[in-house]
């Protein structure tokens, strides 16, 4: 009998009988050939309000409006406002993926891709798809992903790990100025009507943001997904979203061939990850002094970003994030096998460690909600 077992345990292919699956994530196991992306396309978008309400429409939406190339530099003081025009949003409240499931349901019926695409798709967004690209060079923030399959979609939805809820509940003063300073950026450089001009008297409230939603697939992977968009630009060589979109971006000024560096390897893969996966075409960064100032902007070519490090050995790969990200969808899509709205597979990720799972039901990681069940299920 000892013999019979030693010979099945022998034949599986890593002699481990019961381990649980995972993902490792070591940049090593995903350099292979770029895998295909479909070139995102805008299916629609969303606004949230002052208020954090909902809209079906364009109005959060924000006009590109740079200072004259001709006139004085910049000159923004990215800390006026803070803290007496300031309106953050509340984070403690969990949105999961509920915008994004309101715009479906209003939109389910319009979908292109013929009847059945959604069924294949996996929806999210794009910032979780993100912290998948960066994964296998991240060495700080794990993060934890849940899953549920419903009428065949996949759906993705972040949950706050423990750390990073601590993190946040014990944010210093210093980065709670310079999360108010980012947001500062947007209202010296946008308008709120095409041609207009920004007014930086304006209350800072976080919880304005317009969405799109958009349609794409990495490899075998048919994605809906959708994320924030900071502006559009009215003179951008196309007008058609994505193509017209913006990012912007704050950094600190940069003084020495190391600062770049390490920027490059760090911060960029980060802008080049959210900007990719969206389509955005255009990062503009705006450089902060330690007094607050931006007095210079630069504009980063999201298609030219990785030329930063191609030749740096500790540089990052567009071919690993993307590869990675591709086998997560694919572990995904294998694990959740239970077509089950109330049943959640968590995906959970520390650096230096592989991707585990665990299975939970109903409360508290259970994300899809009933209005949503219900009206998808009539
Ligand atoms: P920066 O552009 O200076 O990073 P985004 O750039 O994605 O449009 O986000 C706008 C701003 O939100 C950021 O400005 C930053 O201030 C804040 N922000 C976004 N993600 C954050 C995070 N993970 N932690 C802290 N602040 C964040
Ligand atoms: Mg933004
Ligand atoms: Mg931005």
């Amino acid at each position: 009998k000892r013999e019979a077992d030693k010979i099945q345990v022998a034949e599986l292919p890593n002699k481990c009988p019961r381990r649980a699956p995972s993902l490792r994530t070591d940049p090593a196991l995903y350099s292979g050939p770029f895998p295909s992306y479909r070139r995102p396309s805008e299916l629609g978008c969303f606004s949230l309000d002052a208020q954090r309400q909902y809209h079906g429409d364009a109005r959060a939406l924000r006009y590109y409006s740079p200072p004259p190339i001709n006139g004085p530099g910049p000159n923004f003081d990215l800390r006026d406002g803070y803290v007496d025009r300031y309106q953050p949003r509340d984070e403690e409240i969990r949105e999961g993926l509920d915008h994004l499931l309101r715009w479906l349901l209003e939109h389910r019926g319009q979908l292109e891709g013929g009847p059945g695409w959604l069924a294949g798709a996996t929806v999210t967004w794009r910032g979780h798809l993100t912290k998948l690209l960066t994964t296998p060079y991240e060495r700080q923030e794990g993060w934890q992903l849940a899953a549920s399959r419903f009428q065949g979609t996949l759906y993705l939805s972040e949950v706050e790990t423990p750390a990073a809820r601590a993190q946040r509940l014990a944010r210093p003063p210093l980065l709670r100025e310079l999360m108010y300073m980012g947001y500062k950026f947007e209202h010296y450089m946008c308008a709120d009507k095409p041609g207009g001009s920004p007014d930086p008297t304006r209350e800072v409230n976080t919880n304005e943001g317009f969405c799109s939603v958009l349609r794409s697939r990495l490899g075998s992977h048919p994605l809906l997904f959708s994320g924030e968009v900071d502006c559009t630009d009215p003179h951008a060589p196309s007008k058609q979203p994505p193509a017209c979109y913006v990012e912007l971006k704050t950094t600190k000024e940069m003084h020495s061939a190391g600062h770049w560096r390490t920027f490059y390897r760090h911060k960029l893969l980060k802008w080049w990850a959210q900007s990719f996966l969206l389509g955005v075409p255009n990062v503009i960064a705006g450089f902060r002094n330690p007094e607050g100032l931006i007095s210079s902007l630069k504009t980063f070519p999201t298609m030219e970003m990785f030329e930063n490090v191609r030749n740096d050995r500790d540089g990052w790969n567009p071919s690993v994030c993307m590869n990675f990200c591709a086998a997560f969808l694919s572990f995904a899509q294998n694990t959740v096998v239970q077509d089950d709205p109330r049943l959640v597979h968590l995906f959970s990720w520390d650096p230096g460690s592989p991707v585990t799972v665990s299975v939970h039901r109903d409360a508290p990681y259970a994300f899809l909600p009933t209005w949503y069940v219900e009206a998808m299920s009539q």
